[in-house]
């Protein structure tokens, strides 16, 4: 091991974060363990103090503050969940702080932060992305000479996230761990609970779980240095990042098998999977773990897994988008431009012949022209079994229609989810 992970600086935060910080459940999940022949279990941090584990890494780093440095307040930068450990810790150690957070912050995480920080916490809203609110809290911690609590690249950050690690163990009452599956966006959780959980049980398997859209993990692994993305996906917002640490990158490489890419629209299937089949309220990140079980479906046959299920802050604005973007993940949803004859009877013959009694329409935008012969529509269709997208085309096709399935990289497509 590097000398910026030990397992006592892990056993020695998981002291001090005894008041604050929950001990979350661990539970077992009938339904993935009949789904995957294995025994699953969810360690369930979106019920943590802060609905995400960050708070362990927030806190653990500003317990040790100096008295000089608690009075001349911290700087931080987050995407979410790190700002509401930052300031919940504000409140709890009576510290002032300043974080950053990108201009499209979901709203609730915004009114968490204020919240759970009150008149301690003030919060710049900076740049699209993580990474350049972290760029412009960098700024101002230097200027002000103060600490920057970083959001994983910190040896005690990451000591925080590895109590997450040291709880699984224990609750685990020495049942073999065979795999953990941890989601990756900077690397922390990654770092601490990996390393910690690879320490005490050699033979667990630990396997990462990223964003397909912000593979920076994934990249940093390849080129053997952290390397910045020129343009991510925000859409898993708490694991969307450009850049990893280095400290992260190679406590990755140390410990983990292989970091995963999850499709987005994946992540959403396993969101709605978890709160219909089990009633959790996981955010994107929080669902990346269990999203990537499909793709370990043969390594963890009759295995005993942990999947740490990392946060719980959605905003309930973005369920739309959520089911939107899994039902064209499953393709269930498609969209069409039709070129319709303007002759009276075509929308009738497209609605009686071309669709079935369980294609649904979702969208149907058109407007009649006058002296065209042919009108475009923009439909979208929603299908009851993804098989069903064949014979549709093929009626569509025996009727003479002019059409163009839109790809999902069109600007069009991209304009309507
Ligand atoms: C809910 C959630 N899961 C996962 C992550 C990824 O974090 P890490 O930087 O520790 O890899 C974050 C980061 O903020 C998060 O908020």
């Amino acid at each position: 091991m590097t000398n910026t992970f030990s397992v006592a600086l892990v056993d020695e935060a998981r002291e001090a974060l005894r008041e604050v910080v929950k001990e979350t459940p661990l539970q077992f999940n009938r339904g993935l363990s009949e789904k995957y022949g294995a025994k699953v279990y969810l360690k369930r941090e979106d019920l943590q103090a802060v609905r995400s584990y960050k708070l362990r890494g927030a806190y653990n780093r500003m317990r040790s503050l100096t008295a000089d440095e608690k009075k001349n307040g911290i700087v931080a930068a987050s995407a979410g969940n790190h700002a509401q450990g930052v300031a919940f810790s504000c409140a709890e150690l009576q510290v002032r702080g300043t974080i950053f957070m990108p201009r499209n912050t979901p709203r609730q995480k915004l009114d968490r932060v204020r919240a759970l920080g009150g008149d301690l916490v003030s919060i710049e809203l900076s740049g699209d992305t993580y990474d350049e609110a972290y760029a412009a809290a960098r700024k101002l911690s230097d200027e002000k000479g103060a600490v920057f609590v970083h959001p994983f690249n910190d040896p005690l950050v990451i000591a925080g996230q590895g109590t997450v690690g040291a709880e699984i163990l224990e609750q685990l009452k020495g049942e073999q761990l065979d795999v953990l599956v941890v989601p990756v966006g900077g690397g922390g959780l990654m770092s601490g609970a990996g390393s910690y959980v690879k320490a005490k049980s050699q033979t667990t398997k630990v396997f990462g779980a990223e964003p397909a859209g912000a593979p920076a993990m994934a990249e940093a692994l390849k080129a053997e240095n952290p390397v910045t993305l020129e343009k991510i996906d925000t859409f898993v917002d708490g694991a969307a990042v450009k850049t990893v640490g280095d400290l992260t990158l190679s406590l990755t490489k140390e410990v983990a098998e292989e970091v995963l890419l999850i499709p987005e629209g994946k992540v959403c299937a396993e969101m709605i999977s978890l709160y219909q089949r089990d009633g959790i309220v996981a955010e994107p990140a929080g669902a990346l773990s269990v999203a990537a079980l499909d793709d370990l479906a043969d390594k963890i046959k009759d295995k005993t897994v942990v999947c740490v299920v990392s946060g719980g802050n959605n905003d309930i604005s973005r369920y739309p988008e959520i089911i939107e973007r899994s039902l064209v993940y499953q393709g269930l949803k498609h969209y069409f431009m039709v070129n319709f004859s303007q002759r009276p009877g075509a929308l009738k013959k497209f609605l009686n012949e071309a669709l079935s009694p369980t294609d649904d329409i979702t969208l149907f935008e058109y407007t009649k022209k006058n002296n065209r012969e042919n009108g475009p529509a923009l439909i979208g269709i929603e299908l009851a079994k993804k098989d069903d997208l064949a014979p549709l085309l093929k009626r569509m096709d025996t009727l003479g229609m002019s059409y163009e399935l839109l790809e999902k990289d069109s600007p069009i497509f991209r304009f309507l989810i």
